[in-house]
C-alpha cells in the first residue's frame, strides 16, 4: 500500500488566510507540466512493486489545469506506477471551475473523489477571505458534482472574522442538506506572512475568542454525528465507507511520494520535501540539480509522528503497536505520561487503545506535544 500526491501550485486569486505554496502567474504552467511529468517518471523506482491505493491532486488549485494538462499528468502516472483498480483518486477543486463539462472530463481521467473548497455559504465570508467564488457558484458546483460523483467532500472554515456562531450553524445545516459524503471543518489558522496575519496584526480584523471556537467545534461534532457522519479525525467527518483513504494513509504512516514544488514524500525512515519555488523546481529537474531536501527520521522522530497522527484519529494509539514498533521503553514512558490525561478525562482508554475525548480533541496539539519524547 502506498500513495501519490501531486502539488498543483497555481491559483487565480490569493485567499487572505492561505500559506500553502502557490503562484498567481500561469506563465510557467507548461514548463511545470513537463517538469512534474519528468519527476513522476524519474522517481517511479522508489515505489516499484508497491500497489498504489490512493492518488491525490492538491494545491494550489488543481482544477485550474485544462483537460489536456490533466490528461498528460494522469497518463504519466498510469504508465509508470501500478495503480490498484480500487484506488481512491481525488482532486481538490475550486467551485468556480466546476462546470458540468469540466466535471465530466475529471470522471474521464479516472477521478472518483471530488473535494470542493466551499469554505462558507455566506458571500460576506467569502469576501473577507478574498475567495474567487460566490455562494451561488458553490451551490451550482455541488449540484453539478452530484450528477457525476458519488464521493463528494467539501471544506468549510470556522472562526472567520465577523462571521459568528449563527452563520457557522447555517453552514453546517446547508452542508448536511446538500447530501455530501464527507466534510472537512477547519478552524481558521492565522498563518504568518499572510494578508490575514497582517490585518489581524493591525487590528483591522477581529478574531474569535477561544471560548467561541471551542463552542463551534463541539457543536460541529454533535451536529454532524447526528446527521450520520463519523468523526474519524480532528477536522474530518465522513459517512461510512467515505473516509479519505489518502489522509488515512498519511495518519497510518504508509509510504507516499509527493511530486511538484513543496510536495513532501515519506518512505518509512526518510522524509523528503521539494523546494517551494516553481522556478527552482523546474530548473532543478531540467538541469539535474537537487530540487529537494531530505532527512533521516530517528526512532524518536517516528515515535513522535506516530503519537501526533494517531491521537488525531478514531484509530487512536495502540499500546502493543508502541511496544512492537518502538520498544518497551517507549511503552513504559507512554503509560506513565498518559495517566495524567486519563485522570483529566482528556484521553479515554479502551482495553489497549487510547483516544481523545471530545474535550481532549480541543487540546489535541498540546496533548500530543506533551506525550512526545
Ligand atoms: C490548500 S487549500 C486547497 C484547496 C483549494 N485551492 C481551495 O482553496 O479550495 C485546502 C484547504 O485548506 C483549508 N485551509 C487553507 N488555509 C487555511 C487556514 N489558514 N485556516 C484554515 N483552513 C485553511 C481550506 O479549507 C482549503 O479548502
Ligand atoms: S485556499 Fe486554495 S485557492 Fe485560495 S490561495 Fe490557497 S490554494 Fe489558492
Amino acid at each position: 500500500m502506498a500513495s501519490l500526491y501531486l502539488h498543483i501550485p497555481f491559483c487565480k486569486k490569493a485567499c487572505h488566510y492561505c500559506s500553502f505554496y502557490f503562484t498567481l502567474s500561469p506563465v510557467k504552467k507548461d514548463a511545470y507540466i513537463s517538469a512534474i511529468i519528468h519527476e513522476i517518471e524519474e522517481r517511479a523506482g522508489e515505489l516499484s512493486h508497491q500497489n498504489i491505493t490512493s492518488i491525490y491532486l492538491g494545491g494550489g488549485t488543481p482544477t485550474i489545469l485544462t483537460s489536456t494538462d490533466l490528461e498528460k499528468i494522469m497518463r504519466s502516472i498510469l504508465d509508470n506506477y501500478s495503480i490498484s483498480s480500487q484506488a481512491e483518486i481525488s482532486i481538490e477543486s475550486n467551485p468556480e471551475n466546476l462546470t458540468l463539462d469540466y466535471i465530466k472530463s475529471l470522471r474521464g481521467f479516472s477521478f472518483n473523489r471530488l473535494s470542493i473548497g466551499v469554505q462558507s455559504f455566506a458571500d460576506a465570508d467569502l469576501e473577507v477571505m478574498n475567495r474567487n467564488h460566490t455562494t451561488q457558484q458553490a451551490l451550482k458546483a455541488i449540484e453539478n458534482a452530484h450528477k457525476l460523483f458519488d464521493n463528494i467532500s467539501i471544506d468549510l472554515i470556522f472562526g472567520l472574522p465577523y462571521s459568528g456562531m449563527q452563520q457557522w450553524k447555517n453552514n453546517l445545516k446547508q452542508a448536511i442538506e446538500l447530501d455530501v459524503k464527507h466534510i472537512s471543518t477547519y478552524n481558521l489558522t492565522i498563518e504568518e506572512k499572510t494578508a490575514l496575519a497582517r490585518k489581524v496584526g493591525r487590528n483591522e480584523l477581529p478574531i474569535e475568542s477561544d471560548d467561541t471556537l471551542n463552542e463551534m467545534y463541539l457543536y460541529t461534532i454533535e451536529e454532524l454525528e447526528n446527521a450520520g457522519f463519523i468523526h474519524y479525525e480532528i477536522s474530518n467527518f465522513g459517512k461510512e465507507n467515505y473516509w479519505s483513504q489518502h489522509n488515512i494513509g498519511y495518519w497510518m504512516q504508509t509510504p507516499y511520494l509527493g511530486f511538484g514544488p513543496s510536495a513532501h514524500s515519506y518512505l518509512g525512515e526518510e522524509r523528503r520535501w521539494n523546494v517551494s519555488n516553481l522556478k527552482l523546481y523546474i530548473e532543478g529537474l531540467a538541469q539535474q540539480n537537487e530540487y529537494w531536501k531530505q532527512e533521516h527520521l530517528s526512532l524518536e522522530n517516528r515515535y513522535n509522528e506516530y503519537i501526533m497522527t494517531r491521537l488525531r484519529t478514531i484509530f487512536g494509539i495502540h499500546i502493543d503497536e508502541i511496544r512492537t514498533t518502538f520498544g518497551e521503553n517507549f511503552e513504559i514512558q507512554f503509560l506513565d505520561q498518559v495517566r495524567n490525561f486519563e485522570n483529566q478525562n482528556l484521553i479515554i482508554r479502551d482495553d489497549k487503545t487510547f483516544k481523545l475525548t471530545n474535550s481532549g480533541k480541543i487540546l489535541a496539539d498540546a496533548i500530543a506535544s506533551d506525550l512526545m519524547c
